[in-house]
């Protein structure tokens, strides 16, 4: 089974939605993946992911509400197939850190390596509904590619 790993940077915006958009995609189709997301800082340990994910995610019939940040271990870089950056920085800390296999999230779908804009600091509910769309189709093209052997 193929292990896929989302980061961002506080693990409580935008790689708990990618976590909750791919399990569900997964278990929609025969491709059975272990997912799981992570951030590249410490800052919000133990937490739960931030409201305004949790109800867009929810709007989408998602239940994203029980998972937990955390912070990426050593032990990740040598478990996880894919490695999945949610904007350039998060990339770049990645490579610092030691992975590998990273892909930036917006190379997949119509985004054209675009970041997925961090949503921690928007007021507005709606900037979640624009990365909650982002995501999800970059998300269900990454899938397809898994699905397809086309991503080494
Ligand atoms: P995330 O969003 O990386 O999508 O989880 C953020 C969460 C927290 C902070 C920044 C971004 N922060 O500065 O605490």
């Amino acid at each position: 089974m193929k292990k896929v790993l989302f980061v961002c940077l506080g693990n409580i915006c935008r790689s708990p939605l990618a976590q909750g958009i791919a399990q569900q995609l997964s278990q929609k189709t025969n491709l059975k993946l272990e997912i799981d997301s992570a951030g590249t800082s410490a800052w919000h340990i133990g937490e739960a992911p931030c409201d305004n994910s949790v109800k867009v995610a929810l709007d989408h019939h998602i239940d994203i509400s029980q998972q937990h940040s955390r912070t990426i271990t050593n032990e990740d870089i040598h478990k996880f197939d894919y490695v999945i950056a949610m904007d350039k920085k998060n990339k770049t800390d990645l490579e610092n850190f030691g992975f590998k296999n990273i892909y930036l999230l917006g190379d997949f779908g119509e985004y054209k390596g675009a970041d997925v804009p961090d949503p921690y600091f928007f007021d507005a509910f709606e900037g979640f509904e624009k990365v909650y769309s982002m995501i999800e189709l970059c998300v269900t093209d990454m899938i397809q590619k898994i699905e397809q052997g086309n991503l080494k």
